[in-house]
């Protein structure tokens, strides 16, 4: 018997913060690193949200909450859905938990059985499959295309479903590709899903019984550090994970959420200046990826990642070493230029390296000067 759950020894660690840790520890030896694999904004919290959190703490809001959330917080999260999305829940059909991630956890052991497939489209976020997995729950990966935008289509989705569908994870914008779905390709979609599923109800009310919203406040509001995530669906998936979280972490954190609630509740302006800033680089960056020659990259419309397309690198050698795929790639990217990128193949899109633009103008420009540089070195 060996001392690691068979759970455990299947699990890789999150191959996006092994390459933070790896860029970070040569940035520790002096060595400047840019980076473009965070996954969060380089930009601070924003001080009103702050504030509220000191005032929580202040007032004394330190003690245990609700397992899945204060009613301000939900109140918050439920006026954000009627505004974004005009869906209307109740408080019982939301929960609050430790980060998005947590969140996508709980739901998968709240909704997966063993056997049950559930359709991934690929690239997809890399914690999608471990955590399906770790549900018992089968993946199914559907590989999209460039073309398409990276997105699933209504014939990729029909072949990939079989009786054992239990859930289709759309992804919308996509870490790591950016890329968006439009209304029609989402009620496209939609159609697919209820015709295969169910017989008879109206479409909006039927899809908000069958859609269950992942969300967070990390990566809108710069909170990454703050663990607040969010779930949206019927109240019998919402009250199991609520069991789930009752029996595992219990509430997120108290002054966490009173943060939460100014993000969600308080004025926008800062947000709407992180998208502007994100905007101009994304320009940038998708503008001089594209002059690389064999280089190809979509002009993604959400989240702050570029996924481009390096694969015409592919067979080529540096020093007598061939680089055969993102990962050998992305070593030498770190090892020759000192730039941190993550290997599309993480995201089960090999052809592609993912760059968060979450980082100054300034090391985006030097981090592009080297990695074309590092490019002209390969033969
Ligand atoms: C699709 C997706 N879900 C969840 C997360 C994690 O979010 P959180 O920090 O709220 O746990 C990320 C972050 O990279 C993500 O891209």
């Amino acid at each position: 018997m060996s001392i690691l759950s068979n759970r455990a020894k299947s699990l890789k660690p999150s191959p996006t913060l092994a390459i933070n840790a790896k860029a970070k520890s040569m940035q520790a030896q002096g060595i400047y690193v840019v980076s473009f694999g965070a996954g969060e904004p380089d930009f601070d919290t924003p001080q009103n949200i702050k504030q509220a959190a000191k005032k929580a703490i202040d007032d004394g809001f330190t003690k245990y909450t609700p397992v899945g959330g204060i009613d301000d917080l939900k109140d918050a999260i439920i006026k954000k859905f009627q505004r974004d999305i005009q869906v209307t829940y109740k408080r019982s059909e939301i929960i609050v938990s430790c980060g998005g991630k947590h969140s996508f956890y709980n739901l998968a052991q709240a909704i997966f059985d063993q056997g049950e497939e559930v359709i991934i489209p690929a690239p997809y976020w890399v914690s999608y499959p471990p955590m399906v997995v770790l549900a018992n729950g089968t993946p199914v990966i559907v590989e999209t295309t460039e073309k398409n935008e990276f997105k699933i289509t209504p014939e990729e989705l029909k072949k990939a479903i079989t009786p054992k569908t239990k859930a289709l994870i759309i992804n919308s914008p996509s870490n790591p590709t950016g890329s968006a779905y439009t209304k029609k390709e989402l009620e496209k979609i939609a159609e697919v899903a209820l015709s295969k599923f169910t017989s008879i109800a109206s479409l909006s009310e039927e899809m908000k019984k069958r859609t269950i919203i992942v969300h967070g406040v990390a990566k809108t509001y710069a909170m990454t550090g703050w663990r607040i995530g969010y779930t949206a669906g019927s109240e019998e998936i919402i009250s199991a994970m609520n069991n789930i979280q009752s029996q595992s972490t219990s509430n997120p954190t108290s002054i966490s959420q009173k943060a939460s609630v100014e993000a969600l509740a308080g004025p926008q302006d800062e947000v709407g200046k992180m998208v502007t800033a994100f905007g101009q680089r994304r320009n940038y960056i998708v503008d001089r990826l594209n002059k690389i020659p064999g280089v190809s990259c979509y002009k993604p419309v959400g989240s702050f990642y570029v996924f481009p397309n390096f694969s015409s690198y592919y067979g080529k050698s540096f020093q007598g070493k061939k680089i055969e795929n993102s990962t050998h790639l992305a070593d030498f990217f770190l090892d020759v230029a000192k730039v941190a990128v993550v290997p599309g193949v993480e995201f089960g899109a090999d052809p592609f390296e993912r760059l968060s633009y979450a980082t100054s103008m300034e090391d985006i420009k030097e981090g592009l000067n080297r990695i074309e540089e590092a490019l002209k070195k390969l033969s």
